[in-house]
C-alpha cells in the first residue's frame, strides 16, 4: 500500500515520545542509512522515520487488515516516503538487509494476532538481517523481560537505554541493540 496524499487530519507527533526516538536514534552511527524497516507500524513510527530519513522510502509492516493502525496513518502522517506492508512479521523476509529497524511499542502486541507467541515474534525480529535495532516498550506492556533480554544477548548487545514518562503518565523503556 502506497501512502496516501489526501491527508486530512491534524495530528502531531506526542513530544514524549518524539524524545525519546530522537535520544535513541542519536546514539547510531549511521546518520543516512539506506534501508530502515518500521516493525510494527503506525502514525508516530512511520512519521518519525519518514521524517527523520527524508532521502529513503521506509517501510511500515501492520499486521494483515489492522484498520486500528492503516487508517491514522494514511490520514495524519503528512511524508510520502513511506511504504505499507501489510503481512504477519513471521512471514516477513526482505531481499535486502536494513541497517535500522524500528520495533516502536510492537512487542506488547506480540500475541494479539494468529497464534503468535511473545518469543515466536521476537526471536522473528532479531533474526531479521539488519546492523541495529530500536526497541520502545511501555512498563505497561505484557513483555517477558528474562525472554527480551535473553534473546537479544545471543543475537547482539544493548548500545544505549533511555526511560522517558509520557504524556498520560506511561513509563516508556526503549534501546538500541547492536545486531551481530
Ligand atoms: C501498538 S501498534 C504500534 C504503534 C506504532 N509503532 C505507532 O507508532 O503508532 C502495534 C503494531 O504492531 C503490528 N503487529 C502486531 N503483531 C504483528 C505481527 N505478528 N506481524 C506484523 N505486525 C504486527 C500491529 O498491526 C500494529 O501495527
Amino acid at each position: 500500500m502506497k501512502a496516501n496524499p489526501k491527508k486530512t487530519t491534524r495530528w502531531s507527533i506526542s513530544p514524549s515520545q518524539k524524545k525519546i526516538l530522537d535520544a535513541l536514534f542519536k546514539s547510531i552511527p549511521i546518520k543516512n542509512p539506506r534501508t530502515v524497516i518500521d516493525a510494527g507500524s503506525g502514525r508516530t513510527s512511520i512519521h518519525y522515520l519518514a521524517h527523520r530519513f527524508k532521502n529513503i522510502v521506509i517501510t511500515g509492516i501492520v499486521y494483515p487488515g489492522d484498520r486500528r493502525k492503516l487508517e491514522p496513518i494514511l490520514a495524519c502522517v503528512p511524508e510520502d516516503n513511506y511504504q505499507i506492508a501489510q503481512t504477519d512479521i513471521r512471514k516477513f523476509n526482505p531481499r535486502q538487509k536494513s541497517e535500522i529497524i524500528l520495533a516502536h511499542l510492537f512487542l506488547g502486541e506480540a500475541t494479539k494476532f494468529g497464534r503468535n507467541t511473545f518469543p515466536g515474534v521476537l526471536k522473528k525480529l532479531l533474526s531479521l538481517s539488519s546492523k541495529y535495532l530500536v526497541i520502545v516498550n511501555l512498563t505497561s506492556d505484557n513483555i517477558d523481560y528474562v525472554t527480551l533480554i535473553k534473546e537479544i544477548k545471543r543475537k547482539g548487545v544493548i548500545v544505549s537505554l533511555v526511560h522517558a514518562s509520557t504524556e498520560s503518565g506511561n513509563d516508556c523503556i526503549g534501546m538500541v541493540i547492536k545486531l551481530q
